[in-house]
């Protein structure tokens, strides 16, 4: 008689291994971080589409492992990968359309998000990125991936235990509403009909991840989108250099009637628990007082000039690039520094979503 070949028990050795590293019953309360939305969430989704909006490129990524410009719009991390880290998951979340992960990776992690997307499906148009409707439908995908790969039950359990991060809104004021006031949203819109209708349509969004599972979600709130160093030099009517303070106004109100949205959200939808994780107040601080903070330049960008430059025009060739981006606010100059994303990350873990789904 042939002795057992040694496979026919390492398969299932494996197997039990394999379960045992992403068997989410015996792991955190939260097994994996599911993210939808726009460039300051997007860990390479561009990276596969036909955009001009990218970031795969040096000096991208330059303080990323590796040294790797992913598509993540920034030198090194952002938000949900020092989240993901924070719930003791992997310390960064793949995208995916990222073509060198699998449904294995995307058990404990996805990311959905689009640099330049917004609520409104038309702000997706303008840079021809994807539009919220779509990265739904990838995550109705990545479901039916999820449930053949773990079986539905354990499946289930990652889908409604997962927490949610929803991060988008600055694109469609500063790259539509405001930016195409003839013949776009700008023109069909008060300023207050169109923060309504986008208020809309993320608590929209917001129950149709809820009837798909979602149970635990963070909602972002807008940044101090006025301080944004693009929106400083394009600010020259005002005053050189100075904050649009038009422009945050807006955002602070967006984020107040966000708040409320998702106060209503709370009560209306069943086993449903939402945290409005608002940046504005602590990234607003930032910039007024970056020595505070170990900072030493908020009014522009590391990258280039630091005035005006982002994707392509954020470059290996330019000569102005700073050397050290843990100094500066920004990195290019529309976002953030990986610094400045971890003070905020670590801001809102501490005062927001620890104390809610840890
Ligand atoms: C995912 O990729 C890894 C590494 O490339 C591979 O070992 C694994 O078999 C893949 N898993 C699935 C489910 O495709
Ligand atoms: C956005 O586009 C999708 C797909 O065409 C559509 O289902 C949805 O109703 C649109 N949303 C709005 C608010 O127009």
């Amino acid at each position: 008689m042939a002795p057992p070949r040694p496979q026919a028990l390492f398969i299932p050795l494996a197997h039990l291994l394999i379960l045992g590293i992403v068997n989410p019953l015996t792991e955190a309360k939260v097994p994996a971080v599911i993210v939808f939305g726009d460039s300051s969430v997007d860990s390479g989704n561009n990276n596969m589409i036909a955009t001009v909006l990218k970031s795969n490129f040096e000096p991208y990524g330059r303080d990323f492992y590796g040294a790797r410009p992913t598509g993540r719009f920034s030198n090194g991390r952002v938000p949900p990968d020092f989240i993901s880290e924070a719930f003791g998951i992997k310390a960064s979340v793949p995208a995916y359309l990222d073509p060198a992960y699998n449904i294995s990776d995307f058990s404990t992690g996805v990311c959905f998000a689009s640099a330049g997307t917004g609520y409104d499906n038309t702000t997706s148009h303008v840079l021809n990125v994807i539009p919220l409707w779509k990265e739904l439908e990838y995550y109705k995908e990545y479901q039916v991936k999820l449930r053949q790969y773990l079986g539905n039950d354990q499946a289930n359990y990652v889908l409604s235990e997962a927490l949610y991060i929803v991060s988008l809104g600055t694109n469609d004021f500063l790259e539509n509403y405001y930016l195409i006031p003839v013949g776009g949203r700008g023109g069909q819109f008060s300023l207050k009909q169109y923060k309504d209708f986008l208020v809309g349509l993320a608590s929209n969004f917001i129950q149709e991840i809820h009837a798909l599972g979602a149970r635990k979600i963070s909602l972002t709130g807008l940044p101090p989108m006025g301080c944004l160093p693009l929106e400083r030099t394009a600010n020259f009517f005002r005053g050189p250099g100075s904050c649009n303070e038009e422009y945050n106004t807006a955002a602070r109100d967006f984020n107040g009637k966000l708040r409320i949205a998702v106060g209503k959200l709370n009560k209306q939808l069943q086993g449903l628990k939402v945290v409005f994780s608002d940046p504005y107040d602590l990234f607003l601080q930032i910039i007024t007082k970056p020595s505070s903070f170990g900072f030493e330049v908020a009014e522009r960008a590391c990258c280039a000039t630091g005035l005006y430059e982002m994707s392509y025009l954020c470059n290996e060739h330019s000569p102005f690039t700073c050397t050290d981006a843990s100094k500066f606010v920004f990195w290019d100059s529309f976002h953030p520094t990986e610094r400045t994303n971890m003070i905020l990350s670590d801001a809102l873990l501490k005062s927001i979503l620890l104390p809610a789904f840890a």
